[in-house]
Formats: C-alpha cells, structure tokens, sequence
C-alpha cells in the first residue's frame, strides 16, 4: 500500500528514510528549511557522501514520488510525518531540542490533517510521551505518536535500512502501530512492539552498549602493550564466543562520529538529571578521550620532543566509507600535536579542497597520501581507509625522514610488511 509521508529535515537519515521509502513505493515530501542544500538535493546532488544514496535520489526524483518543500505547511503535510531533525549534544551532554520543538509546534499550531507522528530523530527517554501529552492529544490534531529510532550507520545507511537487525516501534495506539508496520512491510526483520519511553532507550542503550565494547577491547588492547600479548589474536578468539560476539571489538583511537560521542554524552546527562550516576558509562567516555592522548604519548616515546617534528596524518573521517569529520579522532589529534610544536600535513581520500577551515589551524591538507607522508618524521594511520592499507609503503619510506615511524591507530596495516620497508611500526596494542 502507498502512503503519503512528510519526511522532515535531508541530513543523513531523514534523506536516507526519504529515498528508501520512495524507492519501497511510498509518496514523500521532504521539508528541508535550508534553501542551499534542498536545491541541491533537487538536482539529484547529495550534499554528503554516502554509498548508494545519490542513485536511490535520483531514481526517487524520476519516480516523480518525491518532492521536497522548505516547511510544514497543510498543503506539504501528509497523513503520516517523520521527524528526522538534529539533536545535538553539547560538552556537557545536555541534548538541544530547539529542532524537536520547532517540529512540534509548526505540527500543533497548523491543524495539519496527521494521524500519525513518526520520531526518527534520538531524544531522550520520556520526551516522547511528554511531546505527545503537549503537542498532539488534548488540543492538538488527536494524532498518535510512535517513537522509532534509527540504526543506521553512516557510510552503510541505504543497506542498514533494507537490512536492520530490527525494527523498533515506540507507542499506546495499536492502529498507528499498524500503520507504522506497514511503512516497513518490505523489509524482513523482527519488529519489536513496545511503550514510547522503552523505545528511546533501546536507541541510547545500543549506542551505549557498543561504544562500552569500544573502549572495553581499547583498554585490553592498552594492556596488551604493557604485556607483550597481541590484541588483533585476543579480539578474534573472544569474539567467536558468541555470547560476546565479534563486532565492535576493534581496538585503535577510540571512537568518533556525530553518534556515539553524543549519544554516550547525552545519557550520562540524562542518567545524571535523574539522579543516578552512570559509572560504567563515565569511564567509557573517559577511556575513549584517553586513546587520543595516548596517540601522543606513543609518538613521543618514539620521537622525543614533538616540537619542529613533522607528523603525516592519514585519515580524517571518524570512520572510512563516510566524508564525515564530526568528533574524528584525528582532529583532536592534530590539535594536540600542533599545541606540542608538530608540523602537521594531513590527507584523507574523502576530503576535498575546500574543506580546509574544518582543519585545525596549521595543518596542511595534501591532494595524496605519498605527497603527505613525504618528509615526514611520523605517520598516523587515523582512518582504515582500504588505500592506506594498500600503499607502496617502501616508496613511503624513502620519502619520510629518521627515525620513521608509523602509529597503525586502526590496526589495519600488515606490521611485517612495514617493517619489512625500515618502518617502525606502532600499533594499538600490537605485539
Ligand atoms: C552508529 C551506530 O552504529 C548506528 O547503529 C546508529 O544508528 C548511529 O550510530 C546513530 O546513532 O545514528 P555510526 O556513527 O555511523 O553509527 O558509526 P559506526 O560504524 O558504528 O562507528 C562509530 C565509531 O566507532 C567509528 O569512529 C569507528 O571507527 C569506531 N569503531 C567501530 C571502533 O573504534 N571499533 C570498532 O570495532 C567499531
């Protein structure tokens, strides 16, 4: 059955579940209030890299079942809305909702003709209810509200959508719950029922729960070092139990992304503002800032004094596969090793020209990774980035300068052959 959808907001997943349910027959507009981007986007130009997605747009476009508009209005609303806004977190973890209320009260002071409101976007347990309580029931549209968080992961989001480990829906009126089924009905996966406070905090307990096994397997890793064992053999032979299981078990420099550093932030505050203190999760916050000195530390054991010391970084992203640079390990990397004297060139396959202001001052963005490393004294592999791993790494180091040095911070390089070419090779928690 097509439904009508109004999808609000274009980023990563409002414009992912915009052009997968276009593409699984759905109609959809999607609101997008900033005038730049959307007409980008209506040119069948993703604004962001993201595999798969510009064909599903373009195909979308031709299908002639997705339009876009720059607000909520009663002639651009369907029966069913999708929320799929911002809701960053600031140091503290405190989540900005301004996006969340300017929906809401666009969706209350309209008198839209909606039955059901779909919340894609991740806000904290409770909110849900409370939105509902204010907005909708009582004065409002009478629509029902259906929390229904997102697991899509940047760089993979078009087959995370077609091939979720399940689907989770947040909400008290069975027919919506229905209706919000049937937008999915294509897609094979358990669909778990449940009240809205549940369902927004399944979201934050996953996010929570992988980034633990992040920093679990990086503190194993960082005593690996200290005890000559070898992580990437500890990692593989506890995650074939399958009660741990093996994703997620990647040591290196922590995590990044606009997703776990705001989501573990943001329910730690929340966990905090409801009087409990989350321990677990404040020392896998604390653990995951401390990869990032320990980059620091490990070159300094190698190269002594970093002032003057010229460091290639290689990788940008928080992750390979995503143009994404939002809390990348190797941002704060790259500050740290200015605030030391470091000369810093930097290079990463999906960042363009034009990028250069997203960069620390005094890093220098190189067009290729040889022309980065060249003249250097240490290099960081900060992304596992296929190209870094496939690198003529004996071409490299006749271009680097003593003592050599190469900090693997993803584990994705081959030690042997590294040091087969006179690099000394540095991982995390490697033998
Ligand atoms: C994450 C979740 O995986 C998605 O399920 C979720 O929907 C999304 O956040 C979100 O909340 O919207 P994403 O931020 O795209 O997705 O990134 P991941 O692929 O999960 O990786 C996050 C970070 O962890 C990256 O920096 C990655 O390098 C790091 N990582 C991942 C490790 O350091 N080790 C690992 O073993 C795995």
């Amino acid at each position: 059955m097509c439904m009508k959808i109004s999808v609000i907001g274009a980023g990563y997943v409002g414009l992912v579940a915009a052009c997968c349910l276009v593409n699984s027959g759905h109609e959809v507009t999607c609101i997008e209030c900033d005038d730049q981007k959307r007409k980008k986007i209506q040119e069948g130009i993703v604004p962001f890299y993201e595999d798969g997605l510009e064909r599903l747009l373009v195909k979308g476009l031709e299908s002639g079942r997705l339009s876009f508009a720059a607000g909520l209005s009663k002639s651009t609303s369907a029966p069913v809305v999708m929320v799929a806004v911002g809701t960053p977190s600031g140091p503290d973890g405190m989540v900005d909702l301004s996006q969340i209320y300017d929906v809401m009260t666009a969706v209350a002071e309209q008198q839209l003709k909606l039955r059901v409101l779909i919340m894609k976007s991740t806000v904290p347990p409770g909110l849900g209810a409370q939105l509902q309580r204010l907005f909708l029931s009582g004065k409002g549209s009478g629509a029902a509200y259906i929390s229904n968080p997102e697991f899509l992961r940047e760089g993979q989001a078009v087959m995370d959508w077609y091939n979720p480990d399940r689907i989770v829906l947040g909400g008290d009126n069975c027919e919506a719950v229905e209706l919000a089924k049937d937008l999915y009905k294509d897609i094979k996966a358990p669909v778990c029922v449940m009240d809205i406070t549940s369902a927004e905090m399944v979201k934050y307990a996953s996010n929570a729960f992988l980034a633990t096994k992040i920093s679990f397997i990086n503190e194993i890793a960082n005593l690996c070092d200290l005890m000559e064992a070898d992580i990437t053999s500890v990692a593989m032979a506890v995650g074939l139990d399958k009660r741990i299981g093996s994703h997620y078990l990647q040591a290196g420099l922590g995590y990044g992304g606009s997703c776990f550093p705001k989501d573990t932030r943001g329910l730690n505050f929340i966990s905090s503002y409801n009087g409990y203190t989350f321990n677990l999760l404040k020392s896998v916050i604390e653990v995951n800032f401390q990869q990032r000195i320990l980059a620091i530390r490990k070159l300094s054991l190698h190269l002594g004094s970093l002032v003057d010391k010229r460091v290639g970084m290689l990788g940008l992203s928080f992750k390979p596969g995503t143009d994404d640079t939002r809390e990348s390990p190797s941002l704060d990397i790259i500050r740290m090793l200015i605030n030391e004297g470091a000369r810093v060139s930097a290079y990463d396959p999906k960042f363009g020209v034009g990028r250069e202001k997203l960069l620390p001052p005094g890093c220098k963005l190189h067009s290729d990774a040889m022309s980065a490393v060249s003249g250097c004294h240490a290099v960081v592999v900060a992304t596992d980035w296929q190209e870094f791993a496939e690198m003529d790494w004996k071409a490299a180091r006749e271009r680097m300068l003593y003592p050599y040095v190469l900090l693997d911070g993803r584990n994705c390089l081959d030690p042997g052959k590294l040091r087969e070419s006179g690099i000394r090779y540095i991982g995390m928690g490697k033998r």
